[in-house]
C-alpha cells in the first residue's frame, strides 16, 4: 500500500518537504498515477519557448482588432462561441492550423485554467492540454484534489497553435481576447490560476517578471488571478515543481476564501 511519502518521491519532493519539516497532507489525495506523471521529463515538450519580448519584435503579419466584433462577440451564447471560434480568422494562426481550441471542461466551473495557445498535438485532437504539459496539469490538478472535466475549465489565451511552438504575440492575444473574454463571462469563475507568462499578462495586464507575479492574489475584472509557471517550464528542476506547489496551495486558500465570501453574501 503506497503511501503519501511514495507520492511526494513520484513528484520529487519528498526529501524537499522532509527539509522543510512539513508534509502536506493535499499529497495523501494525488494519484499514483499523476502524480508519476509530473516526473516525466519528455524531450517532446517546448521548453524553451522564446521569450515574449523576442516574440515581440518577430516579423508578424499586423493584425486589425476590430471592435465591431469585440461587441458581437460579448452577447454570444456557449453555441455561437464554439462557431465563431472554429471559423476565426482574426489574425494569421488561422492559416497553419488543423482546428481551432476552444476549451473543455464544466460551463460554470468554479476554477478556470488558462494556458497560453494549442500545441501539436492539442491542434491535432481539438483538446487544451492533452499532450505531455496536459499530464503535467492533471497532476497539479490533482494536487489540489482537482479533476479535468469536472470543476475545471480549461482554456488558452489564443485558440489555434503557434508555428513551431512559438510563443504568440501581444496582437495575435489581442486577436484573440473577445473570445478569452467571452469565455470567462459565461463561465464566471470563482478563481483563475494564469499558467506561465503568456496567460498572465493577459488576464492582469502586467509585464512584470513571473517570479514578481507570484505568491499574490492578482485580478482580472473581479475575479482573482493566481499565477504560476506553465505545467512544460516546471519540468525543468525541482526548485520550480516546489514553486509550483506552492502556487497551487495559494490558490486552494483563495478559492476557499471565495467560498466562503460567497456563502456569507448568501
Ligand atoms: N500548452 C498550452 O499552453 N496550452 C495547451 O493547450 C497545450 C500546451
Amino acid at each position: 500500500m503506497r503511501t503519501h511519502e511514495d507520492y511526494l518521491r513520484e513528484l520529487e519532493l519528498l526529501d524537499t518537504f522532509q527539509q522543510l519539516g512539513r508534509i502536506p497532507t493535499e499529497a495523501v489525495k494525488a494519484s499514483a498515477e499523476v502524480a508519476a506523471s509530473i516526473a516525466v521529463k519528455d524531450e517532446r515538450i517546448n521548453t524553451s519557448r522564446p521569450p515574449l519580448q523576442a516574440a515581440k519584435t518577430a516579423a508578424v503579419t499586423p493584425i486589425t482588432i476590430d471592435p465591431a466584433r469585440a461587441a458581437r462577440i460579448a452577447t454570444m451564447d456557449w453555441a455561437a462561441l464554439r462557431a465563431e471560434t472554429a471559423s476565426c480568422s482574426a489574425c494569421g494562426l488561422c492559416k497553419q492550423r488543423k482546428q481551432a481550441v476552444f476549451g473543455v471542461g464544466a460551463e460554470s466551473a468554479a476554477w478556470l485554467f488558462v494556458g497560453e495557445g494549442p500545441g501539436a498535438e492539442e491542434d491535432e485532437q481539438g483538446e487544451p492540454f492533452v499532450g505531455q504539459a496536459g499530464k503535467l496539469l492533471d497532476a497539479m490538478l490533482a494536487a489540489v484534489s482537482l479533476q479535468r472535466g469536472r470543476e475545471v475549465y480549461i482554456a488558452n489565451v489564443v485558440k489555434c497553435r503557434p508555428p513551431g511552438n512559438r510563443t504568440p504575440t501581444l496582437d495575435e492575444a489581442a486577436a484573440c481576447a473577445p473570445l478569452l473574454d467571452r469565455q470567462i463571462d459565461l463561465i464566471q469563475p470563482k478563481l483563475i490560476v494564469g499558467l506561465g507568462k503568456t496567460a498572465v499578462i493577459r488576464l492582469t495586464g502586467s509585464d512584470a517578471s513571473m517570479a514578481a507575479m507570484r505568491g499574490a492574489v492578482h485580478r482580472y475584472r473581479d475575479i482573482p488571478v493566481v499565477a504560476t509557471y506553465h505545467p512544460a517550464y516546471l519540468l525543468r528542476s525541482l526548485t520550480e515543481k516546489l514553486k509550483g506547489w506552492e502556487d497551487m496551495s495559494l490558490a486552494r486558500r483563495e478559492m476557499a476564501k471565495q467560498v466562503a465570501i460567497q456563502s456569507e453574501n448568501g
